[in-house]
């Protein structure tokens, strides 16, 4: 058995902040010092990818056809044929290391047609372990210690992928009515699932995003949170940072930041403490 740590972030509506947070929790890891595979599924615009500057670079393989195998192959029919014949490279074609510690497997355009591909398998265990079976054979060999997947903001055969391969569910929240809602929606869902298919997937780590707790309502909120979700709420909320939307524009983390404001560093924190507490829940128990 392998002990690499998987965690999936999801949410079924855009702009919480999955992205921003697979980002900020992947570096604070890797400060922490785990070795941290990223994985993106969240759609072929390549957040994640942008979000480390490494989009550009990627996108220039995908138009020039050397983007192969990618995330997308990996849900083949014939990805078992595909990764025999590549043999060792099989891993390396597919992964880009970043210039703040995490390796990313990028979004690919294929992600666009893989959720109603995903639709035409009958069985419905094997439409929904695809993820699950390349992860445990083809990435659990190479001993990261933590994989984290970023999600389409939707529930459709990708996202269900996600969450079957990880079975931790990471919830960037928001201050709001809508979210409070989502995030029931969320718990209730998980709950189906495992009463469908004898599957426990875990609502692990709910994060309270983009606070602003100038706000009296965003204090509410933050303890309804608490109080709703005592076993899964991170230890700390992060702020709202415009630091976090500058750096995000410019492929970066707020960790990349040479002069962070100090909500960026308020953020950087709880980043770093979010991360701990995952590794402890997900049950890891060393550092590197
Ligand atoms: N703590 C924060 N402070 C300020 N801006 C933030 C914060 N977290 C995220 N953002 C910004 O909010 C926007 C949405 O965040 P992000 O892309 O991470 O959400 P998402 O849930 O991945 O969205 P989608 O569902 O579209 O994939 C981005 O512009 C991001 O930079
Ligand atoms: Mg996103």
């Amino acid at each position: 058995m392998s002990d690499t740590l998987r965690a999936a972030a999801f949410l079924d509506k855009g702009g919480t902040g999955k992205t921003t947070t697979v980002a900020h929790l992947g570096v604070a890891l890797e400060e922490l010092g785990h070795e941290v595979l990223l994985v993106d599924l969240a759609g072929k615009q390549g957040d994640l990818a942008k979000h480390f500057g490494v989009w550009g670079d990627y996108q220039a393989r995908i138009e020039a056809d050397e983007a192969w195998p990618n995330i997308s192959t990996v849900f083949d029919d014939a990805w078992g044929t595909i990764a025999e014949k590549l043999g060792d490279d099989t891993l390396a074609d597919l992964v880009v290391p970043t210039a703040e510690g995490p390796d990313l497997i990028p979004a690919h355009p294929g992600l666009d047609t893989l959720d109603a591909e995903l639709g035409n398998i009958d069985d419905a265990r094997e439409r929904y372990s695809r993820l699950e079976q390349f992860l445990d054979e083809y990435v659990d060999p190479l001993g990261y210690d933590v994989v984290l997947v970023d999600l389409p903001g939707m529930t459709n055969n990708v996202a269900y992928n996600g969450l079957w391969a990880a079975r931790h569910v990471i919830t960037p929240v928001e201050m709001g009515p809508f979210e409070a809602e989502q995030a029931d929606a969320l718990r209730r869902d998980l709950g189906k699932i495992a009463d469908n298919f004898a599957v426990d997937i875990e609502l692990t780590l709910v994060l309270p995003n983009k606070v602003d707790t100038r706000t009296n309502l965003a204090e509410e909120y933050l303890d309804a949170f608490e109080s709703e979700y005592p076993d899964a709420i991170a230890p700390d909320y992060v702020p709202y940072s415009q630091d976090i939307r500058n750096a995000a524009e410019h492929g970066q983390t707020a960790f990349a930041l040479q002069e962070p404001s100090t909500t960026a560093r308020r953020a950087r924190e709880a980043y770093l403490d979010a991360a701990e507490t995952l590794v402890s829940r997900l049950g890891g128990d060393h550092g590197g």
